[in-house]
């Protein structure tokens, strides 16, 4: 808390000092003799070239009346408000143009929920704080099968994009419909293949993987991988059945290890099937 004559004292100078601020500014300086501890940490922060004003706007009136209420404050500001205060500067980062998109936007999500904007660490990309609101998502990933999240081999980031969804998936993507965040670390996945199995270009990785966490080998959405597979394949000729032209007998426990065969099944270089 100020000391209320310090104040005082700065009051009286600055509103003799301002007078040549039409626009009602001020300048960070000024804001500094009295909110110490904030311009102090200010200093660490990537905002630092802002000034204290670009945010809470003009400080004339603000100093004059010592009453917060001719600032803009943040503090129980609607959503929209204060993302509306970041934007007049981040609109024009292309990393945020998804912004209205984003389930985040939409369920009223503040860029000052993620980012403690006086603090050095504005930038938490830490997964606690993804955990805090997304507590049933963060449970998932200790199931028998999934990416290494507690021991840090990978983070919510990697995957998706706080600032911004696909309109059909909430992943992260770059570039034209697919291309998955998870290129980057499985990269014999990315192909192009001449034989490509079409679910992987048409639909999501998660069709077949629980990205999260799963109770299956391989991450995989069902406990046995014909299951899976025959979930689209029953109706192709030759796979179900046990006479001829199918040559699949079901019934026999081999053919139900599709991907001892077909082994690969995200596309292939060789063969039209993926035997190779
Ligand atoms: C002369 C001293 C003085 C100066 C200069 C000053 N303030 Fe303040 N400010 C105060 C006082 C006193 C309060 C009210 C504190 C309270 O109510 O807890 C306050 C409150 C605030 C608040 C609200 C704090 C809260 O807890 O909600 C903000 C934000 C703020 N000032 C920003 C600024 C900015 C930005 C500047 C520069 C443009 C500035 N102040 C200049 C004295 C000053
Ligand atoms: C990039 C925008 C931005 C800038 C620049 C900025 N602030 Fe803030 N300020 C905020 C936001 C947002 C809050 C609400 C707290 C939060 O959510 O982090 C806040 C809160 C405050 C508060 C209330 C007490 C608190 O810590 O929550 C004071 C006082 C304050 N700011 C003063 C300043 C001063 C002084 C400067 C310049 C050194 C400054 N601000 C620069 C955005 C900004
Ligand atoms: C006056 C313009 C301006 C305003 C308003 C503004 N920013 Fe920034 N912001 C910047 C600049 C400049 C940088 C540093 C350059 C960069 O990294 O893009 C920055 C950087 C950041 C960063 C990235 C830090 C890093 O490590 O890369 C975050 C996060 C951020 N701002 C969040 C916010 C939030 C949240 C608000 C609203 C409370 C806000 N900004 C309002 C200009 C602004
Ligand atoms: C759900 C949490 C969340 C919300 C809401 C959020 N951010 Fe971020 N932001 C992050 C995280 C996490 C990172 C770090 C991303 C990374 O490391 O890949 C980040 C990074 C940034 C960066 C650095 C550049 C970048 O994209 O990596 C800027 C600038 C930024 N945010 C601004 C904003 C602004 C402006 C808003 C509001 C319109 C906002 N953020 C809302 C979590 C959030
Ligand atoms: C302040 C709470 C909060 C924080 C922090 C938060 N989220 Fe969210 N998130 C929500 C809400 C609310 C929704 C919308 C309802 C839902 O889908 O659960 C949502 C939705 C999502 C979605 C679904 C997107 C879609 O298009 O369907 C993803 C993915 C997501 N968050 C990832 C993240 C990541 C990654 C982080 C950390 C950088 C994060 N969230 C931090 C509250 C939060
Ligand atoms: C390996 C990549 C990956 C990582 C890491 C990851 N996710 Fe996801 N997440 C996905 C995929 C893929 C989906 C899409 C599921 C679907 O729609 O089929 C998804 C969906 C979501 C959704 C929306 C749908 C739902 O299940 O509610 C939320 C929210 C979410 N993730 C949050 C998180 C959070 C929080 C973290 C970190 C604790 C995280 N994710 C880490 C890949 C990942
Ligand atoms: C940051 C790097 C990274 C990203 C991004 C990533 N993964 Fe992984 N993934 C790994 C690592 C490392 C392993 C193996 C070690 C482990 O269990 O964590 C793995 C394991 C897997 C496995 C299980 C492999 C097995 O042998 O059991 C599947 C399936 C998988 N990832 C799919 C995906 C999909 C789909 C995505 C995108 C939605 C993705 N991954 C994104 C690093 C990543
Ligand atoms: C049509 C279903 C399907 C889709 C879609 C799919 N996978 Fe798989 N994936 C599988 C099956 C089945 C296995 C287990 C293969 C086995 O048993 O050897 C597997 C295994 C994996 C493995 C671990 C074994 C290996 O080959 O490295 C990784 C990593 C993987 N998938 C990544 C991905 C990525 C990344 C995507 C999205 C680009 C994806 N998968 C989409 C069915 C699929
Ligand atoms: C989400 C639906 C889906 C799943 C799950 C799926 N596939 Fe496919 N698969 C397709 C589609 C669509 C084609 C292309 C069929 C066409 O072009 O006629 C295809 C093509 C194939 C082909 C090439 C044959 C041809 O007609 O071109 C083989 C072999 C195949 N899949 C095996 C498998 C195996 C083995 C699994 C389980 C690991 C599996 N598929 C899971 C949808 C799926
Ligand atoms: C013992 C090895 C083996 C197993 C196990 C196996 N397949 Fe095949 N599959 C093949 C061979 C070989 C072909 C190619 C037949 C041909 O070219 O005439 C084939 C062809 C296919 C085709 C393409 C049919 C067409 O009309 O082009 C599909 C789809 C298929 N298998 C799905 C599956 C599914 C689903 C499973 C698990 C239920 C499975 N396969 C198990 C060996 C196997």
């Amino acid at each position: 808390m100020p000391n209320k004559c310090l104040i005082f004292a700065a009051a009286l100078l600055l509103h003799g000092l301002a007078g040549w601020a039409q626009t009602g500014r001020i300048g960070s300086d000024r804001c500094a003799v009295c909110h110490v501890k904030q311009s102090e940490t200010f200093s660490k922060n990537p905002h630092k070239k802002a000034e204290c004003e670009s945010c809470h706007g003009p400080g004339l009136a603000h100093v004059e009346a010592l009453n917060p209420d001719q600032l803009t404050l943040f503090h129980g500001a609607q959503p929209n408000q204060v993302n509306d205060a970041c934007l007049t500067c981040h609109a024009k980062d292309h990393r945020q143009e998804r912004r209205f998109e984003s389930a985040h936007s939409r369920n009223g999500i503040a860029c000052v929920s993620c980012h403690r904007v006086h603090s050095p660490d504005i930038r938490k990309t830490n997964d606690a704080l993804c955990s805090s609101c997304h507590r049933d998502i963060r449970a998932t990933f200790e199931r028998p099968f999934g990416h290494k999240l507690s021991q840090g081999a990978i983070h919510c980031v990697d995957c998706h994009d706080p600032h911004g969804s696909q309109p059909n998936s909430p992943l992260r993507l770059s570039g034209g419909g697919h291309d998955y965040p998870c290129f980057k670390c499985h990269t014999d996945k990315r192909g192009p293949f001449p034989y490509e199995h079409a679910p992987i270009r048409t639909q999501l990785c998660s069709t077949c993987h629980d990205l999260h966490g799963s109770a299956n080998p391989r991450m995989l959405a069902r406990n046995n991988v014909s299951q899976l597979c025959l979930e689209c394949h029953t109706m192709t000729a030759g796979v179900a059945g046990g006479s001829p032209p199918a040559f699949h007998d079901l019934r026999v426990e081999r053919y139900r290890q599709c991907t001892v065969c077909h082994v690969k099944i995200h596309g292939s270089y060789a063969h039209r099937d993926f035997l190779r």
